[in-house]
């Protein structure tokens, strides 16, 4: 059966992570596991950054688009940017924004090194750089991976954050905090810390 006749409705994508994640193809949906952000984690996160009407907020490496994709749903007065530096990834972003016919996200090809953070309020981070530190945790073999990477980029994402006004949110998926400068600080956790809620003070 076609993908559309499954969901006519579109509530009934957002049911499940099985039935979201059909919006992708196979091979996509194998990665969801280890890779895509869980419906439950995305509504919780939608939630604490979309703090009023048009607030930007920018997914830094969107992969396939789900974060960005179930936000723009849960909470659909702001506005998600995703950044992704694999161009096939934003395909299927991209397909699946227009079967959802979310009109509050949008997907940037690129490395996140080339986004001007001054163009968003806030941001959600699921972890982006630890395939460079996890043989086993790849998503392909498309890109170069190296420990100096991942320390650049965490310096990188470190003083892009740390030049943002007191008041920036940021939620943290999975994250080692490499990239929190000492003036946020966690103001709530879900899942036993692995979902965190920083705001600048
Ligand atoms: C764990 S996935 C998370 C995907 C998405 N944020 C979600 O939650 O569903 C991390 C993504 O970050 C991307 N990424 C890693 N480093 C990046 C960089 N320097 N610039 C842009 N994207 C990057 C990877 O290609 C991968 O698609």
């Amino acid at each position: 059966m076609p993908l559309l006749e499954k969901c006519t409705r579109m509530e009934d994508w957002f049911a499940t992570d099985n039935q979201f994640n059909q919006l992708y193809p196979l091979p996509m949906q194998l990665l969801a596991r280890r890779h895509w952000t869980p419906l439950g984690v995305a509504r919780k996160a939608a939630a604490f950054l979309a703090t009023g009407d048009k607030v930007r907020i920018l997914d830094i490496g969107s992969g396939v688009g789900k974060f960005c994709l179930a936000a723009a749903y849960y909470q659909p007065n702001a506005f998600y940017t995703g950044i992704e530096q694999r161009k096939n990834l934003i395909g299927h972003a991209e397909a699946a924004k227009e079967i959802l016919q979310l009109k509050n996200a949008s997907f940037i090809n690129g490395n996140f090194t080339q986004t001007d953070f001054s163009h968003y309020d806030h941001f959600y981070f699921y972890n982006a750089f630890y395939e460079n530190l996890a043989e086993l945790n790849r998503i392909d073999d498309s890109i170069d991976y190296s420990g100096e990477l991942y320390n650049y980029y965490n310096r990188y994402l470190y003083r892009q954050l740390a030049q943002k006004p007191s008041g920036t949110r940021l939620a943290a998926f999975h994250s080692l905090e490499d990239e929190m400068p000492p003036d946020y600080h966690v103001v709530g956790m879900e899942m036993d810390g692995l979902l965190k809620f920083w705001v600048k003070i």
